[in-house]
């Protein structure tokens, strides 16, 4: 990457998203910070762009669970850049209890994977001109545990937070080897990864301060966010993954994700119900 490069970051105001704006900054890069809150985007922008001494670091806000947010987003990324060399989709978010979002889907299915996924088909086309070009996912370790529940996509029976978070972080890898797949032949690199457990926001209910106790006695056993987004910025930014894609990685390594993972019937059928969903 250097100074002509563009990179978007998702939920980059906090944790693992702002870790990697700063080290994409530093090397030179224009990073687009993709927040959904303007007051936490621009505190957040104004420490990267101080940690980085990049001036290039630009806030835009979007609200993931929300695709007229998604598609106001992706208009004015567009008509403020022609090309888009990396994006980073860190975004996430794993709350206690049913939520929805505001178009009506499940928390975590709708921010994790089905925000996501309309994001980056938004975006394909710019993308594409830039090649070569990367784009990495966020997922979990916790996608073992997923499965996609098609009868039940917004688990309105039998909701469990694991489930839910499971099944959205398993979306997330399918979306990333299928992606892989059909760009394979456009100069267009996408993988995955898990960065393993780390101490952040993750899990903390903004509202009720719920999992600040719980976090605060795992935080010396956990990573730091820096750390955590090593995997990420590595996919993102060295040049020994140029051209490596279609991978799951944990600390810069390439592994193997679930059996379930690789399968790509369901790959294929979670990308329809996708586009169904998005429109
Ligand atoms: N921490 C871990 O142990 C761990 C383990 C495995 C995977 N991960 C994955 O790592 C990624 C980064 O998480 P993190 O640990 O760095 O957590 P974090 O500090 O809570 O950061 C999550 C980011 O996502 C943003 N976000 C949440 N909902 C959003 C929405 N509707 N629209 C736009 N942005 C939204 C948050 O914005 P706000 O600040 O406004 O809420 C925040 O910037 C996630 O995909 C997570 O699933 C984390």
């Amino acid at each position: 990457m250097n100074k002509d490069s563009v990179a978007v970051v998702t939920g980059a105001n906090s944790g693992m998203g702002k870790a990697t704006s700063i080290a994409i900054a530093k090397t030179g890069a224009t990073v687009v910070m993709v927040c959904r809150h303007r007051e936490r985007g621009e505190e957040a922008r104004k420490e990267v762009q101080e940690m980085s001494g990049n001036s290039a670091v630009v806030l835009m806000q979007c609200d993931l669970g929300s695709k007229d947010s998604i598609r106001s987003f992706c208009t004015t990324f567009k008509d403020s850049y022609q090309r888009l060399d990396v994006l980073v989709n860190n975004a996430g978010v794993i709350l206690p209890g049913r939520h929805e979002t505001s178009d009506g889907f499940e928390l975590q299915f709708g921010v994790n994977h089905l925000g996501h996924f309309l994001l980056t088909k938004l975006l394909l086309e710019q993308i594409i001109a830039s090649a070569p070009a990367r784009i990495i996912n966020v997922s979990s370790g916790a996608h073992k545990i997923g499965k996609i529940h098609f009868e039940n996509i917004n688990l309105t029976k039998n909701y469990r937070l694991w489930r839910a978070y499971g099944q959205s972080k398993l979306a997330n890898i399918l979306f990333t080897y299928e992606l892989a797949d059909r760009l394979k032949e456009k100069g267009v690199t996408v993988n995955c990864l898990n960065p393993g457990a780390v101490a952040t926001n993750m899990g903390i209910n903004r509202n009720t301060g719920f999992g600040t106790f719980i976090t605060r006695i795992l935080k010396p056993y956990f990573q730091t966010a820096e750390q955590g987004a090593e995997t990420a910025i590595y996919l993102a930014t060295a040049d020994e993954v140029a051209g490596v894609t279609g991978h799951y990685f944990y600390r810069k390594k390439q592994i193997k994700s679930s059996k379930k993972s690789y399968d790509k019937n369901l790959a294929k059928r979670l990308w329809s119900l996708s586009e169904t969903l998005t429109d």
